[in-house]
């Protein structure tokens, strides 16, 4: 989610290394969207990437400066929140810089999809998606409705 990325001011960085991150983690990845900042537009392209994927990582939109909306357009569109796991990015990213302090992410559930957001520079998604990616594929299990192995 960048409005600089978006009308080419430069290259997105974010995403590629977001998506080799999950490859990596060995995950499927669709295609890397790219989205003008803005609740409306943002939320509607969270709802477009859902379809039937497991999870939908977003970058980018979460800090404060006025113009960032994504936590704001992911909660119009998520059912439930799934709060630590946005406490885990921060607390993991809080050991890397205080800034971490700063993004507002979210995370939560539409329908089976997990919804994460991230924040836009590719270090900080990087580190942040890193933090999480031990625990998604249970977090995916879950929302397919199974259970813990007892
Ligand atoms: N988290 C980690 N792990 N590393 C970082 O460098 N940068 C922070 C923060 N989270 C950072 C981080 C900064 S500087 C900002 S402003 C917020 O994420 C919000 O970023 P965004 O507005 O690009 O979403």
């Amino acid at each position: 989610m960048s409005t600089r990325v978006a009308t080419g001011v430069y290259d997105d960085a974010a995403g590629p290394a977001v998506a080799a991150l999950l490859r990596d983690a060995g995950f499927d990845v669709g295609d890397v969207v790219v989205v003008a900042d803005g609740r409306e537009r943002v939320a509607d392209a969270i709802v477009a990437a859902c379809g039937d994927a497991d999870v939908v990582v977003t970058s980018g939109g979460t800090g404060l400066h006025p113009g960032d909306a994504t936590p704001e357009a992911t909660l119009d569109v998520i059912d439930r929140l799934a709060p630590g796991i946005a406490e885990a990015m921060r607390a993991a990213s809080l050991a890397v810089t205080p800034m971490a302090m700063l993004s507002r992410g979210v995370a939560g559930t539409r329908g089976r999809t997990l919804v994460v957001n991230l924040p836009g520079s590719p270090k900080a998604a990087v580190e942040n998606l890193a933090a999480i990616v031990p625990v998604l594929r249970h977090a995916v299990d879950q929302l397919r409705g199974g259970d813990h192995r007892r």
